[in-house]
């Protein structure tokens, strides 16, 4: 199996940059499949910080292909500027080392106007979105009206399509009391972008297939995570495309037996951004201790993140969902210090307990988490990098919740640090 695929199995933030960065050393070509600006992604190599939020997370290495695949939504305008800044961080881009899937949708706009307005449609039932617009350039693709990165090539194509598009839009727009656009306005700085993303079009379903076939190996990175999936996760407080593995085949344009082993990146306790049922949360001194200790604010937005226990069952069901063989415990060093450490193993519903979170969103807010409670450890182990520089508490730890999933940790984390990784299996030799 030589591909691996990476996807979160909790509320997105869970470590994907970092531990994509790890793995791209052994990989040949790193995709994005699903997601746009929404996600950030953090990689810390020799104390220098790279967020990343569209770009692949192997784009620091050199010698590797980034590709941004057709799954995606891409912000034109927001690329390059991420372009410009991790340029600026000594960073080679080139259309030999960047690629852009030809028939990826835009997000213009209109889709953050939209975004904008129907959050605040929503009023105290907000979801907490991004603003980048991810929800409405989805919707667009769907509803067969967007533009894609191969339109750019076509300035007539453009001007058709947005008076279309414009047309609809301004409906809405009305609707909910906000100001229309104009599609003049919007064609005029697609075209002064479009120049800037032009050179890195490719077609990368090809290029994909030609790499799978020649034995080379391709890193699939996911954004967001389980729990955020628009089928799968905590609807409507979910973001709006698939995280789970089956979306790295639709989402870069290989089959499903290429997509390989699916590594699902996993904190060693919980976090989300954004409204939503939490089953774990503590909105406490816990909670602070794990905020304050994993510096749970949000790469994108700045927002401070909500922070609870690690929740075996969301993750359990994230691991049948997504389809994950193994996992990449991270952030295992913020839990150091503390007294006594607690897992959530089943749920409570209406007196009963349940092993699984239900759909409707009515349960998902009355589940009461069933805890055990165990033994912290006093020791650290931020920045380990073997098994034997580990507390025994936090092995034990690392132990319990193997056995609670059913699924093996073959990666350890302990600190932001690219290095401080430890290895137990190697995912591209499973
Ligand atoms: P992503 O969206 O899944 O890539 O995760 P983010 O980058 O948004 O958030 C994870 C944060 O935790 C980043 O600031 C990382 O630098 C940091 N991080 C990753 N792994 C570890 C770890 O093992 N320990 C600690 N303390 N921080 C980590
Ligand atoms: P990474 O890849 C955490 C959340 C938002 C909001 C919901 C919908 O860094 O893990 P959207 O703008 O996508 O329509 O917002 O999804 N969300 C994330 N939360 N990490 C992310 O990405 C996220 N991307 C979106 O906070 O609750
Ligand atoms: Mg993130």
């Amino acid at each position: 199996m030589a591909n691996v695929a990476v996807i979160g199995s909790q509320w997105g933030d869970e470590g994907k940059g970092k531990i994509v960065d790890w793995l791209s050393s052994r990989a040949d070509v790193v995709v994005r499949f699903q997601g746009g600006h929404n996600a950030g992604h953090t990689l810390v190599i020799d104390g220098k910080v790279y967020k990343l939020h569209l770009l692949p997370s192997g784009i620091v290495r050199q010698g590797k292909i980034s590709i941004i695949g057709n799954g995606t939504v891409i912000d034109p305008w927001a690329l390059v500027k991420e372009m410009d800044s991790v340029r600026a961080q000594g960073v080679e881009l080139t259309p030999e080392n960047l690629k852009i899937a030809e028939n990826a949708p835009l997000i213009l706009p209109i889709h953050s106007a939209l975004d904008a307005a129907a959050e605040a449609a929503r009023g105290n039932r907000a979801i907490g979105t991004t603003g980048r617009g991810i929800g409405p350039a989805y919707e667009d693709k769907i509803a067969r009206r967007s533009l894609r990165v191969c339109d750019l090539e076509y300035p007539e194509v453009v001007q058709q399509k947005l008076e279309r598009m414009m047309f609809h839009h301004n409906a809405l727009l009305r609707g909910f009391g906000a100001e229309e656009m104009s599609a003049d306005d919007i064609f005029d700085q697609l075209m002064d972008v479009r120049d800037k993303i032009l050179p890195y079009m490719a077609v990368t379903w090809k290029i994909l297939a030609d790499a799978h076939k020649a034995g080379k190996r391709i890193l699939f990175e996911g954004a967001q995570g389980m729990m955020l999936d628009v089928d799968h996760g905590t609807y409507p407080y979910v973001t709006s495309s698939n995280m789970a593995a089956g979306q790295a085949a639709t989402g870069a344009g290989v089959a499903p037996d290429a997509v390989g082993y699916v590594l699902g990146i996993t904190k060693a306790y919980t976090t989300r951004v954004g409204a939503g049922p939490f089953p774990t949360e503590q909105d406490n001194d816990v909670g602070q201790f794990l905020g304050e200790r994993g510096h749970e604010f949000g790469t994108t937005t700045g927002r401070k993140r909500r922070c609870g226990w690690f929740d075996a069952v969301a993750v359990r069901q994230a691991i049948k969902l997504g389809g994950i063989k193994g996992v990449a415990l991270t952030k295992l060093d913020v839990l150091d210090g503390l007294d006594e450490i607690k897992v959530c193993t089943a749920y409570e519903l209406d007196g009963e307990v349940i092993d699984y979170l239900p759909a409707s969103q009515v349960k998902q807010a009355a589940v009461k988490p069933v805890y055990e409670t165990i033994k912290g450890w006093s020791e650290t182990s931020a920045g380990a990098r073997s098994w034997a520089e580990l507390p025994a508490a936090a092995v034990k730890y690392v132990k319990y919740i193997e056995e609670l999933i059913g699924t093996p940790v073959t990666l350890l984390s302990t600190s932001p640090e690219r290095d401080d990784t430890i290895l137990m299996h190697d995912p591209f030799e499973v």
